[in-house]
């Protein structure tokens, strides 16, 4: 890979003159109405991004290309074994489709700034659902499948949607997830009243429909006019992504349109490597920021072609399923988790199923969601014979922080290590003081202020909480919650969260909502959760609980109880299989649970006696607990 000089002299410009650099790259986008100013900084620290601009998202991704010479080329190839189906909608055949479906939308009452939620597998539907409520200007918030109801009812009461988009049933390899009493529960849970739900039926699992208030997707669509695209303010919010924070209420990350679309596409060419027309592979979930910018919006906003996979990289049917996916559709580059490859290396260490198939057009392996563990990392270089990119991405973002932009200028790669700062980003390593720290030191890695385009302007209805957790510990900054150095050579290697946000198979978790639940077990005095290494999943939460005194049923009828709730009240997702019954937590003199040395036990990582511990028993006691549930423990 070459030196990375046109990379540096595009970063320093971004930094230097960031109103002329992004000016520049805004014109990739079609604009119904230009910008007065690209940035404004009048509200700091809230900035907008090509104000005064309007523009359409589901036009930039959809009508212009069919304007433009794309009508007939392929958007979306859909490829679910779990299913054994494939579908591919040319650019046209989307449009066509989106139009409708924002037509019937549009026949419910919802118009611009209406929130509408979406919950959906991995269909076409989905993608269409996103971008029809784009379309007219309504804001989506999407909601994982594997979150369970009360997940979705407070998403509910939180951005107050006037419809809901669904599906009757998500397909798991092993079984079909009936989605449809999970909104009906969430719907009667939520105090907001959500007054009509659009039901897409899947044979695979049908559901039954709520009469007065369910409309089926088929017959709505079928029955409305097409509609058009609206134009909305660039600073207007194209969707609400809830992510798991350090309260066991979730964020509403907000993402507006203009600077989304800019940051979106020059990723596509520059970061990515892609040209418009080639086959581009996201393995990701429409429900996550990875599946709305690089399954969705991305890829369409640049005229290349999607595919959108429903199934897993493991068993269905086996661990060249991605091999078999990129070949038959000829991808030149796959963004995924590392958790992903480590599913296959585990079951095919030496790559042998990859010998069925010609990957010759494939180009670069991207990975995200959780740090690229250098193993993991070398195995798939040394298998794939291609660039392996680890980047570094938030929901908060959009789109990348860290990365190495093969498209631009391919740099070296150091596995461990997610590359060198975007453009826009000004990233510093600071110390508990907010004082910056040298190279190679580890500490809070912070952005300096303004964040570039695409990334979030506020939180929704809570600009308050944007500020106190993001801006407000270090002023002039962008705290990421991530911790890590920076080298002599400017790479960035992200090695922590400092909050308790866990990652779990590279979807986000929060240790604080999982104690939420656990907290409500009739039996439960007091708990901590903690995420421990896990080979495949990164990470894997595991709970400690103290039961109320005179409780004297079986622990381990007990801990069945609360790995049950957490199923329930979270979803499956979070993957809680465990709880351990303790006598007593490790506190510090000042009541602090003493959760970061319980984890090192956990991972059999070297500790040290916390000099303000209350009572140094409760650790040899927590060490012997972890010992007896098969956890290494050292000490
Ligand atoms: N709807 C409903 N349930 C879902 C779901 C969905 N969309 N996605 C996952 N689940 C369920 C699964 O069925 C499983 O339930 P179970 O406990 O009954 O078996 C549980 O949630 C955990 O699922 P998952 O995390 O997928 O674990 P797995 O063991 O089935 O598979 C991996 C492991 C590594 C193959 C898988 O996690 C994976 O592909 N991860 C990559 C994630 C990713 O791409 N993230 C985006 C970051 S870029
Ligand atoms: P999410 O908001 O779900 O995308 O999760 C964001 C978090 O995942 C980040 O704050 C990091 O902790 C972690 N993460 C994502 N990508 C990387 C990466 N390439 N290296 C290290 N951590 C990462």
């Amino acid at each position: 890979m070459a030196s990375g000089d046109r990379y540096r002299a595009v970063h320093a410009r971004s930094l230097k003159d960031p109103e002329g650099f992004w000016a520049e790259q805004a014109e990739t986008i079609d604009w119904t109405k230009r910008w007065d100013k690209v940035l404004d900084s009048s509200r700091a620290p809230f900035y907008g991004w090509y104000v005064g601009g309007e523009l359409n998202a589901c036009h930039n991704a959809l009508d212009r290309h069919v304007e433009n010479g794309r009508a007939d080329q392929t958007a979306l190839i859909y490829d679910s074994p779990v299913t054994d189906t494939k579908r591919s909608f040319t650019y046209l055949e989307l449009r066509d489709h989106v139009a409708r479906l924002a037509g019937a939308i549009a026949a419910q009452g919802v118009g611009k700034g209406d929130r509408v939620i979406i919950y959906m597998p991995m269909i076409p539907e989905a993608v269409m659902a996103m971008l029809a409520c784009a379309r007219l200007g309504a804001v989506h918030s999407v909601v994982f499948g594997g979150f369970a109801a009360k997940e979705l009812a407070s998403r509910i009461d939180d951005c107050q949607p006037k419809l809901v988009l669904t599906a009757s049933c998500g397909v798991e390899p092993a079984r079909i997830v009936a989605y449809k009493p999970m909104l009906d529960e969430a719907i009667e849970q939520a105090r907001h009243k959500v007054s009509k739900v659009i039901v897409f039926q899947r044979p695979q699992g049908p559901a039954t429909l709520v009469k007065g208030r369910d409309l089926d997707w088929t017959e709505t669509v079928a029955a409305a006019a097409p509609h058009g695209c609206v134009p909305v303010r660039a600073t207007d919010p194209l969707y609400i992504l809830y992510t798991s924070g350090t309260t066991g209420f979730p964020k509403g990350v907000v993402r507006d349109t203009g600077g989304y679309c800019v940051a979106l596409y020059w990723s596509m060419k520059n970061l990515y490597g892609v040209e418009p027309g080639e086959v581009w592979w996201c393995a990701s979930d429409v429900g996550w920021v990875v599946g709305h910018s690089y399954i969705v919006y991305g890829p369409l906003i640049y005229g290349s072609t999607s595919i959108l996979y429903e199934g897993k990289p493991v068993g269905t049917p086996d661990a060249g399923a991605f091999w078999r996916v990129i070949s038959e559709h000829k991808a030149v580059a796959l963004f995924t988790a590392p958790t992903a490859f480590r599913a296959i290396k585990r079951e095919d260490p030496e790559g042998k199923l990859l010998k069925k198939y010609d990957l010759s057009k494939f180009r670069t392996l991207f990975l995200a969601g959780e740090r690229g563990d250098p193993p993991t990392i070398e195995w798939a270089q040394r298998l794939l014979g291609v660039p392996v990119v680890d980047h570094w991405w938030q929901t908060e973002t959009g789109w990348v922080i860290c990365g190495n932009f093969v498209g631009l200028d391919p740099m070296p790669i150091k596995p461990g290590s997610c590359s060198v700062p975007a453009p826009g980003w000004h990233l510093e390593v600071l110390d508990e003081n907010g004082h910056p720290m040298k190279r190679g030191q580890v500490g809070a890695i912070a952005a300096r202020l303004p964040l570039p385009p695409g990334t979030f302007p506020t939180l929704w209805n809570a600009d308050e909480r944007y500020k106190q957790g993001y801006l407000t510990e270090f002023p002039g900054y962008y705290k990421t919650g991530d911790a890590g150095f920076i080298d002599e050579d400017g790479y960035v290697s992200v090695m922590t969260r400092v909050d308790d946000v866990i990652n779990v198979a590279g979807h986000r978790l929060s240790t604080g909502q999982i104690e939420e639940v656990l907290g409500a077990h009739d039996d439960v005095a007091e708990c901590a959760v903690i995420g421990v290494a896990d080979e495949l999943k990164g990470q894997v939460p595991l709970g400690f609980v103290v039961l109320k005194a005179g409780v004297d049923r079986p622990d381990r009828e007990i801990a069945n109880e609360i790995v049950q709730m957490v199923r329930d009240r979270i979803g499956p997702v979070a993957f809680f299989k465990s709880a351990l019954v303790v006598q007593r937590l490790p506190k510090t003199r000042s009541g602090k649970i003493l959760r970061g040395t319980i984890q090192k036990m956990a991972d059999n990582q070297p500790w040290t006696m916390p000099a303000t511990i209350e009572d140094p028993v409760v650790l040899e006691e927590i060490k012997d607990g972890l010992k007896a549930a098969g956890y290494a423990a050292k000490g």
